[in-house]
C-alpha cells in the first residue's frame, strides 16, 4: 500500500481495499502540495481535533468525493451539519469499514472547534488512530504529549508505521517522539507537525539521525510533501 505525505499532520493512504485521508489540511497550509481540486476518489476522511490546521478541508472533501468523515462523536457529528456523510466513534472504538478497520486512540491534546472569534464550537476530546489495510497496522497519533499507554499500543498491536508529531510547543517534540518510537516499537517512523509554522520548526534529519541512533530497530523516513512511502 501507498503512504502519501500532503505536509503538516496530513497523510493520504491508498490500498487496494480503498482510499484514505488523514487531517486534510490542504488550504492555507504553506507546505501542502495538493488543493481539494485534486481529489476525486475518496472513501474517508479521518479528522483527529477540531483544530483548523487538522479538520481543515473535511467538509469541502466530503461534498466533493462523497466520502465519510470518521472522528469522535462530537466531531462527526458537527461535521453532520454541513449535511455530509458521517460515521461517529469514540476513543478505545473500533470498527470495521469496508476499506479499512480503524479504532480510535487517545490523543492528550484540545479538540475546541474555532469559530474564528477566540471562541469554540465544543469539540470534546482529541483522538489517534489505529488503521488497519491490507492485513498491516499505522498508528497516526494525531496532536499529542508523550503518553504512556503507548507502551500497550506497541505490545498489541504490531505497527508497520507509526506517523509522530515532531513539532514540540501544541504536541510532543523531538526527545517525546523517539520515547514514543520506543514504546510503540513500530517497523517505521514518519515525523509530522513540524516546520508548517516559525514555532514549531525542528531539524526533521536530526530526529531520523537521533532516531536511529537510539532505536536502531526502527526504520526513520523523512517525507517531503508529495513523496510517497510504499509499505
Ligand atoms: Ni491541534
Ligand atoms: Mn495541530
Amino acid at each position: 500500500m501507498k503512504v502519501k505525505y500532503h505536509g503538516h499532520a496530513c497523510f493520504e493512504l491508498e490500498a487496494k481495499t480503498g482510499r484514505i485521508i488523514i487531517d486534510p489540511f490542504l488550504c492555507g497550509n504553506p507546505t501542502a502540495d495538493v488543493t481539494p481540486v485534486n481529489f476525486s476518489e475518496l472513501d474517508a476522511i479521518l479528522i483527529s481535533h477540531g483544530h483548523s490546521d487538522h479538520f481543515g478541508d473535511a467538509i469541502e472533501l466530503a461534498k466533493k468525493t462523497g466520502a465519510v468523515i470518521i472522528s469522535t462523536f462530537e466531531l462527526a457529528s458537527f461535521a453532520e451539519k454541513f449535511g455530509v456523510n458521517v460515521h461517529t466513534m469514540h476513543i478505545g472504538g473500533k470498527y470495521q469499514f469496508p476499506f479499512a478497520t480503524i479504532k480510535l486512540t487517545q490523543a492528550l491534546h484540545g479538540s475546541g472547534i474555532p469559530k474564528g472569534d477566540g471562541t469554540f464550537h465544543y469539540g470534546g476530546l482529541a483522538c489517534g488512530f489505529l488503521i488497519q489495510m491490507e492485513g498491516k497496522w499505522l498508528y497516526h497519533a494525531g496532536d499529542t504529549g508523550l503518553f504512556g499507554d503507548m507502551e500497550l499500543i506497541g505490545k498489541h498491536y504490531n505497527l508497520e508505521l507509526a506517523m509522530l508529531p515532531i513539532g514540540d510547543n501544541f504536541s510532543m517534540g523531538p526527545e517525546d517522539a523517539i520515547i514514543a518510537a520506543q514504546m510503540l516499537r513500530p517497523k517505521t517512523v514518519i515525523p509530522m507537525h513540524y516546520n508548517t509554522f516559525p514555532v514549531i520548526k525542528q531539524d526533521g534529519q536530526a530526529f531520523i539521525d537521533e532516531l536511529q541512533r537510539q532505536v536502531p530497530e526502527c526504520r526513520g523516513i523523512l517525507l517531503k510533501a508529495g513523496q510517497v512511502l510504499e509499505i
